[in-house]
């Protein structure tokens, strides 16, 4: 399920963000690409351990984690930091799956990456090219969204960015390991979530909304793990 979620961050989130980033310390991507990645990625990212991408991280998680949209698509278990990359003059990053299991920075604990996101920090008349194209079993998605906006996607998608031809793309990247592992499943939970909220705006029977609260958390019992 490939889903965009609109303001994670609002004008003046963004507005800091690009201020910050614009000073910071931009090194090789290619420093935290795996073998097979090195020659299909061609972008700067901050180093993991940079204070700023730290500090940042930690608001974005916040944002995340308080945003009812990302919690009903996601069902979060653990994020993983989130990271920061620039795509400029023809930078690119080639068709890949990204490492299903990562380690956290400095803590001996791994996650697996259920589903992977990335938060825009550029609106898209700054820059050309710069598509996130994702082939999902639906077919090929391509995005580019509004700076802090979100686009939500499973970890298990083939995805490419395509070359930046003019500006600069800024974006923070990072993967969560889900409750639910399974992408039909997490969908299913969602939809059901949606509906139970569209049924209780428009004041449905309130035994029937609670019934189906009930099923919702039954299914996730079944399905989740932790
Ligand atoms: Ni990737």
């Amino acid at each position: 399920m490939l889903i965009a979620i609109p303001d994670l961050l609002g004008p003046d989130q963004v507005r800091r963000y690009r201020d910050a980033l614009s000073a910071a310390a931009w090194v090789d991507g290619r420093a935290t690409a795996g073998h097979a990645a090195l020659k299909a990625k061609h972008n700067q990212q901050l180093a993991p351990d940079d204070p700023l991408a730290r500090e940042l991280g930690e608001v974005i998680v916040q944002a995340l984690l308080a945003h009812p949209a990302f919690m009903s698509a996601v069902l979060p278990l653990r994020v993983l930091p989130p990271r920061f990359n620039r795509y400029v003059g023809g930078g690119s990053y080639g068709f890949h799956v990204d490492n299903a299991v990562m380690n956290v920075p400095g803590a001996v604990l791994r996650i697996r990456t259920d589903v992977s996101s990335t938060l825009f920090f550029s609106d898209p008349d700054e820059y050309d090219g710069g598509e996130l194209v994702i082939q999902d079993t639906y077919g090929e998605q391509r995005v580019k969204l509004p700076a802090g906006h979100l686009v939500v996607y499973p970890g298990t998608s083939l995805h490419q960015v395509t070359p930046v031809t003019r500006g600069a793309r800024l974006a923070s990247f990072f993967w969560t390991q889900s409750l639910v592992r399974d992408d039909a499943q997490r969908r299913l939970l969602y939809q059901m979530d949606q509906a139970i909220q569209s049924l209780t705006a428009k004041g449905g029977g309130e035994d029937e909304v609670a019934a189906l609260i009930g099923v919702y958390h039954n299914l996730l019992r079944q399905w989740s793990e932790t």
